[in-house]
């Protein structure tokens, strides 16, 4: 009878705990759904084996060109939306190709978080970069 109690309770637990991820993703979580099939967020540890740049050398890129947060979310939003040669800013274009619109994959308001988690979350900065080249990698 105890176990049976705490079994139930257990899977009474986990239930809950994934229909709240369900119900509330963040935009780390929904980066991790959406984008990490071709996007890593760190830097792996060999290069090689990557199909686009990884979500800190994308931001490295994007924080050194904008100077304000709401150019910077409009851009990653239109560019995740309607990818272009002209609009990207990552030189990483020429080793990667252009990256495929994910229209259909996500609404407005995932990516608006996925968005707002990349420009505060994943801030690294050139200055930042010098002083803790670490931060970026995976150990
Ligand atoms: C099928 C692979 C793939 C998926 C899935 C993918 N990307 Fe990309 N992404 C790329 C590639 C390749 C590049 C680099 C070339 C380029 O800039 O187009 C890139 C570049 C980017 C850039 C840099 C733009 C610039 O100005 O240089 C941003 C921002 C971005 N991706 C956001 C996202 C977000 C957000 C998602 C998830 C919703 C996502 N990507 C999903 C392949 C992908």
């Amino acid at each position: 009878m105890k176990n049976i109690n705490k079994n139930f309770i257990l899977t009474l637990l986990s239930l809950l705990a994934f229909t709240n991820i369900q119900a509330n993703p963040t935009g780390k979580e929904l980066f991790i759904q959406k984008c990490t099939s071709c996007h890593s967020i760190n830097m792996p540890k060999s290069q090689k084996d990557l199909h686009a740049p990884p979500a800190v050398g994308v931001m490295f890129h994007l924080n050194n060109h904008f100077d304000n947060n709401e150019d910077l979310i409009a851009h990653i939003e239109s560019f995740t939306m309607n990818p272009t040669r002209e609009k990207a800013i990552c030189k990483s274009i020429r080793r990667f190709g252009i990256m495929p619109s994910q229209k259909g994959k996500l609404t407005k308001e995932e990516l608006s978080l996925i968005a707002q988690w990349l420009a505060n979350d994943v801030f690294i900065t050139r200055s930042k970069y010098k002083r803790d080249k670490k931060a970026m990698f995976d150990n």
